[in-house]
């Protein structure tokens, strides 16, 4: 609204040549004179795209939206925005992220949009979705599309990347034949939907929900199941309430709901990416929410969802437990929720909800009984990661939480991929692995990498696990002791840079610390020495843009020019 009048009046609510020009084509749709009259236009921001298979049930979806927007009165236009397909995107879809948002940004900027309806589904459709809806901040409501079936192979529950991983390692030790690995494959993307397991989409899913940008209950249902669609018809109701109401982005996403989310995360097991994505959306928002608060907010908080990579259940059965309202009440329960916060349906996080209880006790569970004491995301900081490091403890070995060891080091992941599996590789399992220039200006996307495998060697002797360090990020699906998002990266000249083959590090999680055990004196020479590493694709193009631009991962990798709130505000004319 602007005083009182909605945006898209200063489209469509002329009697003069301006008027005229904009209804006429609409006209097109069939669109009848009351569509005029002053009803809300709501947006419906599709990711659709048959090359994001996450996100291929987005066509049905939209048309429950859109009953639902026409029941309340107001009218829905679809549009498209770029898709970002996890699955298929080289060299990451992190890379298109910020890009993505841009899309979204000023579509609805320069579109006679009143409110908005995300549909997000595969990890960076939720962040950009919302990062671009935030700085136009006119009247927003997420919808997830929700995750697929659980995947089954003979007999068993698999889970989306989890168990990928897992079956790749099985191979490589030779405890799990080549058609077995085939024959996998085919029963673990049993339908339309995000990954299942508790990944970057389910998590974004989730901490959506407990940032208040979503209807209740939104994160969990599969995607093929009706609860979905009535939910989508619901999230079409409702945005029109909103634009009514004025109820924007700004309004919801407060410190305190960043802290409910940062609680969120931790209480499900959550993915590393939700740091730089969280980071990024507060960002647009302007808040100071830092990465610090990540490890503060997050400390005392238990993972009491046992889903994978942390447990063992997936999103079906997560549904079935009652979903993000039952962790919600837990949270608000414990004290760590603040549920005066407004949500997108109007009401606020503790009438939401306080009466939620758990159907399946062993899925999610209760503070007494938590999987992991303290399921905060872990920061680091030291001498090798000044700006910050960080560790999800759910997913770690217990007994390399506090150690030191000799680093093995890779200059990238070329490198790594040449020296992993040399038979006269000088390395045992107390080794730290170390991989550099896999940052987000190193390998410009900060590819999902920092999960890197073991030593051949090592895995057929039946290690499982060791101390991975990296710039890079991990799939929200994978687990091991794995130290991600190194800042600053050596790409830029972090002290990760400055590593060679031998040196000590030290990981103390108790301290929150992170050091190299190398005399300063050595490291200066080391960094007169240190050369910066070329762009292996040029400078040009949307990467030129992007190393001009992009933060460190500190900072959530948004471009600088990105954040804080632009308003959609009422564009020039062009006739
Ligand atoms: Fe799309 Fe995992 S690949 S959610």
């Amino acid at each position: 609204m602007n005083n009182g009048k909605l945006r898209s009046q200063a489209w469509f609510g002329g009697r003069d040549k301006t008027g005229f020009l904009h209804r006429t084509w609409m006209r097109n749709h069939g669109l009848t004179d009351e569509a005029f009259d002053g009803r809300p236009i709501i947006g419906i921001c599709n990711t659709f795209s048959e090359l994001t298979p996450c996100n291929a049930h987005f066509r049905e979806l939209a048309e429950k939206v859109k009953r639902g927007v026409w029941q309340a009165g107001g009218v829905p236009l679809e549009f498209p925005v770029m898709s970002l397909g996890e699955s298929n995107m080289r060299p990451s879809a992190m890379l298109f992220r910020n890009l993505a948002s841009m899309d979204v940004e000023e579509s609805l900027r320069a579109n006679p949009i009143d409110g908005v309806v995300l549909m997000a589904g595969c990890d960076k459709t939720t962040p950009a979705l919302l990062m671009g809806a935030i700085s136009a901040d006119l009247p927003t409501i997420l919808l997830s599309g929700g995750p697929m079936l659980n995947g089954r192979f003979k007999g068993r529950t698999i889970g989306s990347g989890t168990d990928i991983w897992r079956f790749a390692e099985e191979v490589k030790a030779g405890r799990m034949s080549q058609e077995d690995f085939m024959g996998a494959e085919a029963g673990m993307s049993r339908s339309a939907g995000s990954c299942m397991t508790m990944g970057t989409a389910s998590t974004m899913a989730s901490l959506s929900e407990a940032l208040g940008m979503t209807l209740p209950g939104n994160a969990a249902i599969p995607a093929v199941e009706a609860r979905r669609s009535v939910i989508a018809t619901r999230t079409g109701q409702r945005i029109v309430d909103m634009v009514r109401e004025d109820l924007r982005p700004t309004d919801i996403l407060t410190d305190a709901a960043f802290a409910n989310a940062v609680r969120a995360n931790a209480a499900i097991g959550g993915s590393t990416n939700a740091v730089l994505h969280l980071l990024a959306i507060a960002g647009r928002v302007g808040l100071s929410f830092g990465l610090d608060d990540w490890d503060r907010l997050g400390r005392d908080v238990p993972t009491i969802v046992n889903l994978m990579p942390s447990g063992e259940y997936l999103m079906e059965d997560f549904f079935d437990a009652g979903g993000m309202p039952v962790v919600l009440c837990r949270l608000l329960e414990a004290g760590h929720l603040d549920g005066g916060v407004v949500t997108a349906n109007g009401r606020t996080m503790a009438e939401n909800v306080a009466e939620a209880v758990s159907h399946r006790p062993d899925v999610i569970r209760g503070y007494g009984d938590a999987l992991t004491a303290s399921g905060g995301i872990v920061v680091l900081k030291g001498s090798l990661s000044p700006g910050g490091a960080v560790l999800k403890p759910s997913a770690a070995s217990p007994h390399l939480m506090q150690h030191t060891g000799r680093a093995i080091v890779f200059e990238d992941y070329a490198h790594y991929k040449e020296k992993i599996a040399d038979p006269d590789l000088d390395v045992d399992e107390t080794c730290i692995l170390v991989l550099k220039n896999c940052g987000p200006r190193g390998y410009p996307g900060m590819p999902e990498v920092g999960n890197f495998g073991l030593p051949p060697k090592l895995l057929k002797a039946g290690v499982t696990d060791m101390i991975r360090i990296s710039d890079a990020r991990m799939s929200g699906t994978a687990y091991g002791t794995v130290i991600l998002h190194t800042a600053p990266e050596a790409a830029v000249g972090g002290a990760l840079a400055l590593v060679e083959d031998g040196d000590l590090i030290t990981v103390d999680t108790e301290g929150r610390r992170l050091d190299l055990l190398v005399e300063s004196e050595v490291l200066d020479r080391r960094r007169e020495r240190w050369k910066r590493p070329s762009v292996p694709e040029g400078k040009s193009g949307y990467l030129s843009l992007y190393l001009d631009a992009v933060e460190q991962a500190d900072q959530g990798c948004d471009f600088h020019f990105l954040k804080g709130v632009r308003r959609a505000g009422i564009p020039l004319e062009s006739h």
